[in-house]
């Protein structure tokens, strides 16, 4: 069969460069797309360390452009697009919510529109378990009905995936879409050279950790251990961001080689294992040999006390399952914030 070609928008971010990655060893041929308005060169620049693949198309791309989407889809014979570009701060998003629905929303109605214009594609949507809400019932299934939003952030996850669910629906079979709902991207390739590398300070429990931890950040804080939970403090899925890019390369085959059982499928990409804030504190530290200087306050608006996966439906229908340990991934974590200090 001959390589097919997989358009990564936002793939030189946290998720896309890993999924790059993980594309090019598959044997996928694959155009990064970005506009680098949330991230720097420095993973895609990893991105070609770790594939020897210096010749990697890279095309600087705001999607918001709809004549410059299109022109990339003129310029490539993409047979699948995966489309992570999005802003993805909860808080910021409350702050400026016409500035996420606007570029959350245009940047994938413009890929999607030329889809539509260019006879059809398969697209893959970076969705998000936040579409859950607080669930009433953990594990959740695909099944478990969304609850709405809690963010302008996650409203624009639960409207992307109407919005393919529709388009889909509307091109008879020329569309496909995959929503695929991460829970809690976390880790780093094991190279380190590539990682997680937010902007400013971390809304995210783990580079915040990390960063705490090297001596960036002055101190932990817990936000809240009087939840209703074993410990007091939240539960979450934590998946390991390569586990999480595998998926996506499974997805993409699923699609490229006709195996989809409907023409929009969705599937939750967890471990299946909760785990709460204080648990993931205690195994950094032991797994990495640090101390972290860290203290309880209050909770954080907006926080729900638990949400883990029930992964069944992507093991049984795509094969894929995680497999990386929590203590791989928060070694991976340390390794690359070390990385960057240039340690
Ligand atoms: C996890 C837990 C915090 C920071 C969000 C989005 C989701 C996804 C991942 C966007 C919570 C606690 C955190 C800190 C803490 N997409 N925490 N101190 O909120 O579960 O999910 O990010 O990136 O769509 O909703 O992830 O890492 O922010 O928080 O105690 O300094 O860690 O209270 O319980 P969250 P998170």
């Amino acid at each position: 069969m001959s390589k097919k070609t997989v358009l990564v928008s936002g793939g030189a971010g946290f998720i896309g460069s890993h999924v790059t990655v993980e594309l090019i060893a598959a044997g996928y041929d694959v155009v990064v797309a970005d506009n680098f308005s949330n991230c720097d060169h420095t993973c895609f620049e990893g991105v070609k360390k770790i594939t020897g693949r210096e010749d990697l198309p890279l095309e600087v791309v705001d999607f918001c452009d709809a004549a410059a989407t299109d022109a990339l889809f003129a310029k490539y014979p993409i047979d699948a697009v995966i489309h992570f570009a999005a802003f993805k701060a909860v808080g910021e998003s409350v702050a400026e919510p016409v500035k996420y629905y606007k570029n959350n929303l245009t940047s994938f109605l413009n890929v999607l529109e030329t889809a539509q214009k260019r006879g059809g594609c398969n697209v893959l949507f970076s969705s998000s378990a936040t579409v859950y809400g607080e669930p009433e019932k953990v594990p959740v299934t695909e099944q478990t009905p969304r609850q709405p939003a809690t963010s302008p952030y996650g409203n624009t996850k639960t409207m992307c995936e109407d919005i393919l669910r529709d388009t889909v629906k509307a091109n008879g079979g020329k569309i496909k879409g995959i929503l695929l709902r991460y829970f809690n991207p976390i880790g780093a390739h094991p190279s380190a050279l590539i990682g997680e590398l937010p902007r400013g300070v971390p809304n995210n429990l783990v580079p915040y950790i990390t960063q705490t931890a090297i001596g960036k950040r002055e101190c932990l804080n817990i936000f809240g251990n009087d939840y209703p939970t074993p410990d007091g403090t939240c539960q979450r899925d934590f998946i390991d961001i390569v586990d999480l890019a595998k998926a996506h390369v499974y997805a993409v085959t699923r699609m490229v080689e006709g195996k989809m059982k409907q023409d929009c499928e969705v599937f939750n990409v967890g471990t299946g294992r909760p785990l709460s804030v204080m648990e993931l504190v205690n195994a950094f530290e032991k797994v990495n040999g640090v101390k972290l200087n860290y203290k309880f306050a209050p909770r954080r608006a907006g926080d729900i006390t638990a949400i883990w996966a029930d992964p069944t439906l992507a093991e049984t229908e795509m094969g894929w399952k995680a497999t990386r340990t929590i203590e791989e991934t928060l070694k991976a974590a340390w390794a690359w914030e070390c990385h960057l200090a240039g340690k």
